[in-house]
């Protein structure tokens, strides 16, 4: 297919193979006890971005494509299948996080914990993830299985960091770069490891696709942390400096301490004096903070351009180009 040129959208196969998404995904999730799918299917409602199984399956794509020594490629119904599987684990993810952070709201619509209660919210989360591991299960690969089990670990171990405000100005920065690998990159580095896999890459290439994913991924959860304090709660779903009100330090309060060196000690009580929110807000938007998490982004974005770029030439590596772009643009 042609690349329909300034067209700003991903080729037109990439939206088929997402079309059935939501469906397949409720489809995986039928079981026992209907109120519980009840709970386990609300997030898949078809109102996510899905940005996890676009990135798997145009990696796919282009892999195909890659090792095909073509223009064009097919996704490999395994492929698939794990494009779900990292949809699936990403959304269990976002189910226990509404408990963790109290939230009452995601995506302009109540929360799954506001309207089924903590305690079966909880359950609803590790029954996703109960259904991924079986589909991962028969996905037949050790090795996918492996990497599937290691983004597990990253989630936690990245939900387990943010809760940790030690260590000194110095550190915080890496900290924090390493809080936002394992929280939101490692699920699509190591997804687009997986598919590459399933294609049948070696070592070197499978390594290529999960820098991609990896880059991509730091430089997505740099704009969302960026988003939290210019987008409107219309847009975003969700409360204006949200990030801050839970105690966190990202990328802009970060890069506004270097200037502002008055904001270490809020950032090291969490925010959680009074005005402690509002004079971090202010402080931001004094400094050049939001600009400065931008470029980042777009640094993180060249780097897995570059990795792209390894890739033979075809409509897909266009694509994963393109998601870059679209990644660092996006408004909400
Ligand atoms: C959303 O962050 C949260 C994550 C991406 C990861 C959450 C991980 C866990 C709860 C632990 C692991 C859980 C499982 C099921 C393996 P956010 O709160 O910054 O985003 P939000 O603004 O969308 O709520
Ligand atoms: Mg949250
Ligand atoms: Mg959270």
């Amino acid at each position: 297919p042609q690349r329909k040129s300034g067209s700003g959208d991903v080729s037109p196969e990439i939206h088929e193979d997402m079309e059935d998404l939501f469906v397949e995904i409720r489809k995986e999730l039928q079981g026992r006890d209907p109120e519980l799918c009840k709970v386990a299917e609300y997030y898949f409602d078809g109102q996510g971005k899905a940005i996890r199984p676009m990135i798997a399956i145009i990696m796919a794509r282009a892999i195909n494509a890659h090792l095909q020594g073509s223009s064009q490629s097919f996704l490999l119904p395994q492929q698939k299948k794990l494009a779900l599987v990292t949809e699936m684990i990403h959304t269990a993810t976002l189910v226990h996080d509404d408990v963790i952070d109290r939230s009452n709201k995601r995506r302009g619509k109540p929360s799954v914990n506001a309207l089924f209660g903590e305690r079966r919210t909880i359950v609803g989360g590790d029954y996703v993830l109960a259904k991924a591991g079986a589909m991962v299960a028969r996905l037949n690969s050790d090795e996918v299985t492996e990497i599937l089990a290691q983004v597990l670990e990253d989630l936690v171990h990245g939900e387990f960091m943010q809760m940790d405000s030690s260590g000194d100005n110095s550190e915080r920065f890496a900290h924090y770069i390493g809080k936002t690998f394992n929280k939101t990159a490692s699920l699509m580095a190591y997804s687009c490891k997986g598919v590459a896999i399933l294609g049948g890459s070696d070592d070197s290439l499978a390594e290529k696709a999960f820098q991609y994913g990896k880059h991509l991924g730091i430089a997505f959860q740099l704009v969302d942390d960026l988003l939290d304090f210019v987008s409107s709660t219309a847009e975003m779903g969700k409360p204006v400096a949200a990030d801050l009100q839970l105690g966190l330090a990202t990328a802009p309060v970060l890069f506004a301490a270097q200037k502002f060196p008055e904001l270490n000690p809020l950032i090291e009580r969490r925010f959680s004096e009074p005005d402690d929110v509002a004079k971090a807000l202010e402080l931001v938007k004094k400094s050049d903070g939001l600009e400065e998490t931008k470029i980042l982004a777009q640094r993180y974005c060249s780097e897995a351009v570059r990795y792209a770029n390894f890739l033979k030439p075809s409509v897909y590596r266009d694509d994963l180009v393109l998601l870059t772009e679209k990644v660092v643009n996006r408004t909400k």
